[in-house]
């Protein structure tokens, strides 16, 4: 990140919320689940396929952590009733997992049961490095317990990535594979752009060797075209991935992906916790908090 960058994103707690408001319209779907769901019947409308993210990650309570569990059982329910074309996403550190992991593994065993009985599939999303191991014990537990509608992330950023996936080989993991998002210390996690993309690549053809899922979760277009590439090379059959991307980003990759025939899922975050959302999602990229500083010059 340039100087001029992060001299930005040290403003950024000064910009009005309502300035983030305007800028969060793009990457946030609403504040309830009702306006997502409109948002999702607008993404099915061309095409694509969804899945919720409630924003609720900063939890310090057993109680908050009940009510994203209950706002996920409601999100399964709306989905069922509306036929949508959509799963979840989850995080375990909003289940509770970072103050009681026995209660995050109870939360997470009832959002479970209610997808499978809704036919639905839960997606951990994976957080930071402090989480990795947690996490993947948690997956492991669930699959053990007979869980099969639950899929797990790997970050090809982590430098630990190949042997995680080795380790988990014989699970057929339904895998989300991204770069990372987390700022993570270099002992750990790969810092240069070119590595962490040959990375990514390797981990995806080991998963498509291991005969798992994937979902492909990037703009980056060298990473989708190698992806499309290691999916010829392999004869990847298209029950076997698809690609997947975030509310509001690099919306021309999406409907070039769409017209071309590939499935595409959009992460649609929604929830009353969007500030906060939107705060850390312009701290990991500098360009939004361009787009927010011509705002609020536009504004005055
Ligand atoms: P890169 O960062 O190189 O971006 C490629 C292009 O897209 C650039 O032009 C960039 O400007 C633009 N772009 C990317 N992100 C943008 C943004 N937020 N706003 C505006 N423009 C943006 N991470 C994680 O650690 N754990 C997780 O569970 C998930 N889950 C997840 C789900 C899905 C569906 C996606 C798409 C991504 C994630 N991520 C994630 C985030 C992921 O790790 C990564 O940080 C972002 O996807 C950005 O990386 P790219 O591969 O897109 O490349």
């Amino acid at each position: 990140m340039s100087l001029f960058d992060r001299t930005l994103v040290a403003l950024l707690p000064m910009i009005p919320k309502s300035v983030v408001g305007r800028i969060a319209r793009r990457y946030v779907a609403g504040d309830s689940l009702e306006k997502a769901m409109s948002v999702v019947e607008r993404i099915e409308g061309i095409g694509a396929c969804s899945t919720f993210d409630f924003l609720g990650e900063e939890i310090s309570s057993i109680e908050e952590a009940e009510s994203v569990r209950d706002a996920y059982l409601d999100a399964l329910d709306a989905i069922k009733a509306r036929d949508l074309d959509a799963n979840v996403s989850i995080k375990l550190s909003a289940f509770g997992m970072r103050l009681d992991p026995g209660i995050c593994h109870v939360n997470v065993n009832s959002v479970l049961d209610r997808a499978r009985r809704h036919g639905n599939f839960i997606r951990i999303d994976m957080e930071d490095s402090s989480l990795t191991s947690d996490t993947i014990g948690l997956y492991r537990r669930l699959r053990e317990e007979g869980h099969e509608n639950v899929g797990l992330v790997f970050q090809a950023c982590m430098r630990r990535a190949m042997d995680d996936l080795q380790a988990l080989e014989g699970l057929a993991v339904p895998f989300r594979l991204c770069k990372g998002i987390y700022v993570e210390p270099e002992d750990i996690a790969y810092q240069d752009p070119g590595e962490i993309n040959r990375n990514y690549l390797a981990l995806l053809e080991r998963m498509f060797e291991q005969k798992c899922r994937v979902g492909i979760a990037t703009h980056d277009r060298e990473l989708v075209e190698g992806a499309q590439d290691l999916i010829e090379r392999h004869g990847v059959g298209p029950e076997q991935y698809e690609f997947q991307m975030l509310l509001g980003v690099q919306k021309p990759l999406g409907r070039e992906l769409l017209n071309r025939g590939y499935k595409l899922r959009i992460y649609v975050p929604y929830g009353a916790d969007w500030y906060a959302y939107c705060m850390r999602r312009m701290k990991e990229n500098p360009r939004i908090v361009r787009y927010v500083f011509s705002a609020l010059f536009r504004r005055s």
